[in-house]
This record gives structure tokens, sequence and C-alpha cells, in this order.
């Protein structure tokens, strides 16, 4: 089958927020499969922050990084049957040849994972809540804060992709928790729905004040999607053998100095512990963390949302509204 490709490539780079005509579309015509190789052909393509962060190392001419969930067309590798689905790190792309090993770019992204079929699941929580944003949650929390029933978490970032789960986990592992995000709706959210305790908007409020109001026995542990000032402000708060998992900075991806004032001495004398990890460092271990998720979303305990954006061409689109703070829950494009 000869088919043509639709692909994003990286024209210009990116100057604060990403614009119209940093990335183009073009046609690629793909070549027949050799053996070993499959066609996919994209059937979400997830939009996240890291694709912002990483644009300084990504050359210029190259299609743009991303995973994707993609349907098998054609076939000539056993691993890989037609009509299964398949996660793959294969960047912007409609249609895709591969082998069915690791990507290259981002280095040490996983390789492509073969969905299993869970009946009534949406395929697209592969690329969320049963995917990477899942796993870096669970991981990402539990593992680098281990938080104990009655302990205070603060999570930043708290009604997207990852940020909501962590915050939910937090509170099936009976803890007091605290987002802060963007929007009243956001907040409404994650209060009223996802059963948070309380809810900062950082855009409104004073977050210092407000976090001695909320928080008057202090941090124990604090999820951080976002760096900058909220996390120079939450580190005041935080109480003796704290615990800091520092999973995103997304406050600085737009800019070109990403560097922030945090207080270090605090980290001495409060003997806090502040690690920064990749969710690919449990990758040994991914399909714990899916069972597990899956477990407490068919529970109950776990609730989920999305923000879906249509049409392959409005993938751009969809990654600057996230950047912007537009979705709620994980960002996605149905091709
Ligand atoms: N370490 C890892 O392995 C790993 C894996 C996945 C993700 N991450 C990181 O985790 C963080 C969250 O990722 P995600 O996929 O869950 O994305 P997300 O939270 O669904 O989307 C990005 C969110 O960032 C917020 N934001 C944008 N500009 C901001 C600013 N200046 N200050 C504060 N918040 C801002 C927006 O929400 P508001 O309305 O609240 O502003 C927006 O919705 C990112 O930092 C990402 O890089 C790390």
């Amino acid at each position: 089958m000869m088919v043509k490709a639709k692909v994003f490539i990286y024209n210009k780079e990116f100057d604060g927020l990403p614009k119209e005509g940093d990335l183009i579309i073009k046609e690629e015509d793909l070549p027949p499969l050799k053996d070993g190789e499959y066609l996919a052909e994209a059937v979400y393509l997830s939009v996240d922050p890291y694709m912002r962060a990483y644009a300084p190392s990504i050359p210029l001419g190259s299609v743009y990084i991303g995973s994707q969930i993609a349907k098998i067309l054609e076939s000539k590798n056993s691993d890989y049957p037609v009509g299964r689905y398949v996660v793959g790190y294969f960047g912007w792309r409609s249609h895709t040849v591969h082998d069915g090993r690791t990507p290259e770019a981002p280095a040490n992204f996983p390789a492509p994972f073969l969905i299993p079929d869970l009946g009534d699941v949406p395929l697209s929580y592969f690329l969320s809540i049963l995917g990477m944003p899942g796993n870096t949650a669970y991981f990402g929390f539990l593992e680098i804060c281990q938080p104990k029933k009655g302990e205070t978490v603060v999570v930043s970032g708290a009604a997207g992709a990852v940020g909501n789960i962590v915050g939910q986990i937090a509170k099936i592992k009976g803890c007091k928790v605290i987002g802060i995000a963007g929007s009243e709706e956001k907040g409404k959210w994650l209060v009223d729905e996802l059963g948070f305790d309380h809810f900062i908007n950082y855009k409104t409020d004073d977050l210092d004040e407000t976090l001695s109001q909320v928080a008057p026995k202090g941090v124990d542990c604090y999820f951080d999607n976002v760096g900058g000032e909220t996390t120079a402000t939450v580190i005041q708060h935080m109480n003796e053998y704290g615990r800091i998992s520092l999973c995103g900075s997304v406050s600085s991806y737009n800019k070109k100095d990403r560097s922030v004032r945090i207080p270090l001495f605090l980290l001495v004398a409060k003997q806090i512990k502040a690690e920064g990890f990749l969710f690919y460092r449990w990758v040994d271990r991914s399909l714990e963390g899916v069972q597990q998720n899956l477990k407490w979303l068919q529970e109950g305990k776990l609730k989920y949302r999305e923000t879906v954006t249509e049409g392959f061409g409005n993938t751009f689109k969809a990654f600057v509204e996230m950047l912007e703070g537009k979705n709620v829950g994980k960002a996605v494009v149905k091709v």
C-alpha cells in the first residue's frame, strides 16, 4: 500500500509561547514495508508540556516529538498484528512505518506498547490515566513523597493530566489535599467532583496567605508540576522532613531564562527531601501503575476528564491551548 503521511515539521525556533508558522504541515511518501515493520495510522495524538520543554534540543526541520495511539493497518511484524492499537512516540504524524523498537528521541522514551483490549475503557486513556501521565502520578508521588495517612499534600498544576491524579491518589491514601491551579472552573472540579479539600487559584489568590489558612499545620508533601514562584512559596510552608517530588516546571517552559530563586536554605533547615524524576525511571514496573490506576478507576476511586480537540490539523492549536491552561484533565487530539 502506498501511503502519504501528514507530518508537523519544526520550522522556526519557538520564542515564548509557540506561534503559527513555528510548525508547518508537510506531506511525506511512506516507503513500502520491509520485514519486521508495520504501518500505523494515528487515532489520538497527545499534546504535553514536555514537547515545549524539550524544544531547544529538537533540530529544526525534524518531525515534532510526541506520542500517539495508532491503529495498525498493515504489518510484517507478528508482534504488531493488523487491527490492534499501539502507543508510540512516533512524533506528530498521521501515518507511521515503524519496526517496533525504541524510538530515537527523546532519549530513553519507552518502546511502542500494544494496547490490551479492556472492553469499555476509552482508548484515549492510554495517553492519560492509563499511560504516561497516570504512571508519572502513581510512581512520582508514591515513590518520592511516600505519603502517610493524615499528612497534608499540596499539588501544583492540580487540574492537569498528572496533577489531578496525584491529588486523587493522595485522597485514597488518607491525606488532606490542597490543589493549586489557574481557574475557578478547575477549582470547582477538583473540590466538588474529585474530593480535594481545598483549592487555591494562583492567578487571583494570595498563595502565601491562603496556604497559612488552609494548611495551618504546614505541608508534608509537595508534588510540583509548575516550579517558579509557586514552588518558592510552597517551600516556605513545608514541615520538617517534608518531601518534594519535582515533576515539572511548566511555568518556565516558554521562557528563555528558566532559573528561579528557590530558598534552598529552607530545605536544609527543615531537612526536606526534594527529588526530581522522569517517569521512565519505573519503566520496568509500568504495568503495576497501569493496573493500579485501572483498578481505582473501575472502583470509582479515580475519576478522569479529558479535553479533546478534533482533527490532526488542529494539533498545534491544542498544544498552545494546553500551554495556556485551557485544558481540564488531559489534552488530547482526536484525529
Ligand atoms: N517528570 C516526568 O516524567 C513528567 C511526566 C509528565 C509530565 N511532567 C510534567 O508535569 C507537569 C504537568 O504536565 P501535564 O501533562 O499534567 O500537563 P497539564 O497540567 O495537563 O497541562 C499544562 C498546565 O500547565 C498549567 N500552566 C501553564 N502555564 C503555567 C504557569 N505559568 N504557571 C503555572 N501553571 C501553568 C496550565 O494550567 P493552569 O490553568 O493551572 O495554569 C496547563 O493546563 C509539567 O510540568 C510536565 O512537564 C513530568
